[in-house]
């Protein structure tokens, strides 16, 4: 298992930054006919005006679509979509399934709430991850509203694993080329979200139904995107668990140079929430990370995932 000791993977300076970083998407926005769209940071996200969600044309939705393909986190600030609005934009996306791990917004299965109180200790998403990669099919988006916020603080991160895949070393990607992750329910969830529901993440349980428990699901460490064709780097230090015919302990210090690697700051974006801020990513092509910074205050979202394929 030569891999796990390359020392270009405990090196970032090893890593080609600038090569990945020349991402023209990002640097130079399309031009749009019906949606603008301005970059947050030089590696992904754009924060998108001019265009109302609960009355979306079949154009505005093409360019939306375009500047998914292209930013892969879309912020569309001042929405506040009524919760059958938000479930019908989502379901423009793909379908749109309910998520079982929470007890679903009540009317509305397709909607989670996630509540974090003013005592909470632990936030809903804190950590880097990639949305429910534990699943034969994880989501491909998720649609995010936020309906109550801090004053300050609870900014969610986002990274950008294109980046992450096209800056590591030509040969270090033909060594991974072939790997692949176990993403494991309970090492994302452990023993404090079982059905019995005998500890809180968040005001809001995470309830792992039975069924559920030793759900394991094998994926590609590198997965090529459906629409870009572009590889992006597949691992998420909230779910991963080894490599496939590697044990955990084999497994770990790879995974923790990869997570690590995925986190880098260079390809990051930081949005912040605004009751009515509804946020769209692309969980297969990037990572994202609640901070956990509003001890004492509220946090409400309502979140959507719509299903995507089977990683490839
Ligand atoms: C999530 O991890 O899906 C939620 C992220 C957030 O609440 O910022």
């Amino acid at each position: 298992m030569p891999l796990a000791s390359l020392p270009v993977l405990r090196h970032p300076t090893a890593y080609d930054m600038q090569r990945a970083l020349l991402h023209a998407p990002q640097l130079a926005p399309r031009d749009y006919h019906h949606i603008k769209a301005a970059p947050l940071s030089g590696a992904l996200g754009a924060e998108v005006t001019g265009v109302d969600l609960a009355g979306l044309g079949a154009s505005a939705l093409a360019e939306i679509a375009d500047a998914l393909s292209d930013h892969l986190v879309l912020v569309f600030p001042g929405q506040a979509l009524a919760p059958a609005g938000q479930i019908a934009f989502a379901r423009r996306l793909g379908p749109v399934k309910t998520w079982p791990y929470a007890r679903p917004m009540p009317g509305y299965p397709e909607l989670t709430e996630l509540v974090s109180g003013p005592s909470d200790i632990h936030n809903f998403g804190g950590g880097w991850h990639t949305d429910s990669s534990t699943f034969p099919r994880p989501p491909a988006f998720t649609v995010l509203q936020c309906i109550e916020g801090p004053d300050a603080g609870g900014d969610t991160s986002f990274a950008n694993q294109y980046l992450a895949w096209e800056s590591l070393p030509e040969a270090v990607r033909g060594a991974l080329a072939g790997l692949r992750l176990i993403h494991a329910t309970s090492k994302g969830f452990g023993d404090h979200s079982r059905s019995t529901g005998s500890s809180h993440v968040t005001t809001t349980p995470v309830l792992v139904p039975a069924e559920h428990e030793g759900l394991e699901s094998s994926h590609p460490v590198a997965r090529t995107h459906p629409v870009t064709g572009r590889k992006a780097l597949y691992v998420n230090a909230g779910f991963a668990d080894r490599f496939d015919g590697w044990s955990p302990h084999q497994s770990q210090p790879l995974l923790d140079a990869l997570a690590a690697h995925g986190g880098i700051p260079e390809f990051t974006c930081r949005v912040r929430w605004r009751p009515g801020t509804l946020v769209v990513w692309d969980n297969r092509c990037c990572l994202h990370y609640a901070h956990n910074d509003y001890a004492g205050q509220r946090r409400v979202m309502r979140r959507a995932v719509v299903e995507g394929e089977v990683p490839l």
